[in-house]
């Protein structure tokens, strides 16, 4: 998969391709991270981005110049990418979200500044994505968010089996997890994660998993399907809150 970001701080998202399992991935040839600067998009001899909004009014407006001579120099070499531009006004970003936009072949993630982008440049924009109800002071930061979990759906980047495992994926949250050693501070690890017995340890798991769902995410809990093994695993927990209850 290919994924591109526009920024006028690419220093600044460059990392996002240098640490962790997303370089290991770019090194690998799974993903292909590139990063432009607007700036050399710009004609004038400052380079510049950005101008005053028509009306007035404080703050300034990145200019849709540079965006139409990116437009054409992109498309005409690598052809039309599925755009995405960071924005608190854009569907908050989750789980599946993120799915889908793993499916797309190439991404082009534009990051905002100032007040924002000229509105004509939304005719490049497929979908806008916001990564929560507050403002930040650029898209940057919410390019990387979208890269980091975008890379986790794409096939080869990290274990799917941990994917399916973690929270959200079918609407629970993760259970708790423990390494060596045994005993610290009095503090035990469960005995039936070092029982081996295997089914026994998938459904303390899930009994966990569900029980944090059930407290601290309520509403995740009601969209969960339940399967027989959640069944098994609620049945083992509704004896674990009697036992405690006697
Ligand atoms: C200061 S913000 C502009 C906010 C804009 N005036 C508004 O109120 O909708 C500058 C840029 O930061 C990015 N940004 C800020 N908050 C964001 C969020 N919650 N999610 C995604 N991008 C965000 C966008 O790219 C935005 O264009």
């Amino acid at each position: 998969m290919r994924i591109s970001i526009l920024t006028i701080f690419p220093d600044f998202v460059r990392v996002v391709k240098e640490y962790g399992v997303v370089s290991q991935a770019v090194e690998n040839g799974i993903l292909e991270i590139e990063i432009f600067n607007l700036r050399d998009f710009a004609k004038d001899k400052h380079k510049t981005v950005d101008d005053y909004p028509y009306g007035g009014g404080p703050g300034m407006v990145m200019k849709p110049a540079p965006f139409f001579e990116f437009f054409k120099f992109y498309n005409e070499t690598y052809g039309k990418p599925y755009v995405v531009l960071t924005s608190p006004q854009g569907d908050v970003l989750n789980n599946s979200i993120a799915r889908e936009l793993a499916s797309k072949d190439h991404l082009l993630i534009i990051c905002g500044r100032y007040e924002g982008i000229d509105e004509r440049v939304m005719k490049f924009v497929d979908r806008e994505i916001s990564i929560g109800d507050y403002v930040l002071t650029g898209g940057e930061l919410p390019a990387m968010v979208i890269v980091d979990v975008v890379s986790r759906f794409v096939p080869g980047v990290v274990d799917e089996e941990s994917v399916k495992n973690d929270s959200f994926y079918n609407d629970l949250l993760d259970h708790p997890h423990y390494t060596r050693p045994r005993v610290i501070e009095d503090m035990r690890v469960p005995e039936v994660l070092i029982s081996g017995n295997h089914e026994e340890v998938e459904l303390w798991r899930r009994k966990e998993s569900l029980k944090k769902t059930m407290l601290k995410r309520p509403d995740l809990f009601m969209k969960h399907q339940f399967d027989e093994i959640d069944k098994r695993a609620l049945l083992s927990l509704f004896r674990e809150l009697m036992a405690d209850a006697k």
